[in-house]
């Protein structure tokens, strides 16, 4: 019996070494090795701040997946919300590049050192922009020093000037450098982190994002700490 035209076609798909078929095959073994690879290097990059001491414990992890939660509650594409993992895992990797005697000085930096402190930004966009498909990532961790009302930097931009994601990125790296501990200073409460969020929402951070990222930290927080294995009045 001979098939009809639709029939025939459907047979043609469905035949294991017609060209199409292993053309997609193809296709699909690309994408899923560029996607490896692009994990790789993030756990790359991730391992090398853990050398240098630069995540600051558990939680930091975790402070990334609430950032993309904020991502994906505020509407964001897949490909931002993949360059927002990027730049929420990765956006003091520039901080690789700034002296131990400037990282690690108990007590405050003079201004020449706090100069150069906030150049991060600027080393990691530097750094990750040179691999291919992480280009719009590097633009993100570039920004993630600017405030909503023009005064931080590297750039000075403004309000919905900021990338979305370097938006998001400034909320996490803000809560996670005020809970932190440091060898020279015990850090804030969570409450009072969250505090302080709020009083700079408008200023420093983006409203919408602030109001997001406390709904799940607020509600997580203590299961966090718990799986760090300290308390949060003790870790905090
Ligand atoms: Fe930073």
């Amino acid at each position: 019996m001979i098939a009809m035209p639709n029939e025939r076609t459907a047979l043609l798909g469905a035949a294991p070494h017609s060209p199409l078929t292993a053309e997609s095959l193809r296709v699909k073994q690309v994408e899923e090795q560029v996607t490896a690879l692009r994990s790789s290097v993030i756990c790359a990059f991730n391992q090398l701040l853990d050398l240098k001491d630069l995540n600051t414990g558990v939680h930091s992890t975790r402070l990334a997946e609430w950032g993309m939660r904020v991502g994906q509650e505020l509407g964001l594409e897949e490909a931002e919300l993949q360059n927002l993992e990027v730049a929420a895992l990765l956006h003091d990797i520039g901080k690789m590049g700034i002296p131990d005697a400037i990282l690690r000085k108990p007590g405050r930096l003079d201004a020449d050192e706090y100069a150069l402190m906030k150049r991060h930004p600027e080393y990691g966009w530097a750094v990750l922009r040179m691999l291919p498909g992480f280009e719009r990532a590097a633009l993100d961790i570039l920004h993630h020093h600017e405030n909503m009302d023009g005064k931080g930097y590297p750039a000075g931009l403004q309000g919905s000037e900021i990338p979305i994601v370097s938006r998001i990125v400034t909320v996490i790296d803000a809560f996670d450098a005020m809970v932190s501990s440091r060898p020279y200073r015990v850090g804030l409460p969570h409450e009072e982190a969250i505090r302080r969020l709020i009083e700079s929402s408008g200023t420093q951070f983006d409203p919408d994002v602030v109001r997001c990222f406390i709904s799940f930290a607020q509600a997580e927080m203590a299961t966090v700490f718990a799986a760090a294995g300290t308390s949060v009045s003790s870790a905090l």
